[in-house]
């Protein structure tokens, strides 16, 4: 399931002070309340990792993370995450510490120009965090308002299989730990 929060006001609002949790931080931004969330990443965070596409909600490019759940930054108006907790494609793993997700992107190769993958990403993550082994009409219906336009369509869904595996493999290995630490 994807989230839009937005009131279609689009007037801007007046200015504010917003602070929330994002990539892990705790962050303020002076922003009109209106504003996308999708505005503030990239043109005052500076976090271009999230893509524009549409604008429309259509297309997923600019998909995050609010409290967990997968969001189109592209009509969240600022003002909706305050006191939230934000997660942007260059917050779902670190360099030496890569999600699942993101390994499993580069073990099979999934990008073609890569514009889409990051909203991909986001969008295969969260559905993983959900559902750990999701079959083929699970990924099919929680990918199927990302749009590729290069048409990477299979080695997305094999890539969510994969990172399914490499979750699990995690979590095996972290409970052995556990009971070798017990
Ligand atoms: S840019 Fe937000 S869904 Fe397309
Ligand atoms: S990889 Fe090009 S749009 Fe998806």
């Amino acid at each position: 399931m994807v989230y839009c929060a937005h009131n279609n006001k689009n007037d801007g609002g007046s200015m504010a002070t917003i602070s929330f949790t994002l990539n892990g931080r705790l962050q303020q931004v002076e922003a009109e309340e209106g504003m996308p969330l999708l505005w503030v990443l990239r043109d005052l965070l500076n976090l271009t990792g999230t893509k524009y596409g549409c604008g429309m909600a259509l297309c997923g490019a600019c998909t995050v993370h609010v409290d967990g759940q997968p969001v189109r930054s592209c009509l969240t108006e600022i003002g909706y995450v305050a006191g939230r907790v934000v997660t942007t494609i260059e917050g779902l793993g670190q360099v030496d510490a890569l999600h699942p997700v993101q390994r499993a992107w580069l073990e099979l190769d999934v990008p073609q120009c890569g514009y889409c993958q990051s909203g991909q990403q986001m969008s295969a993550a969260a559905l993983l965090a959900r559902n750990p082994a999701p079959s083929d009409a699970d990924i099919d219906a929680a990918m199927r308002n990302n749009i590729c336009r290069c048409g990477t369509y299979q080695s997305i869904r094999a890539a969510i299989h994969r990172a399914a595996e490499l979750q699990s493999l995690a979590v095996d290995a972290m409970a052995s730990g556990r009971e070798t630490l017990a």
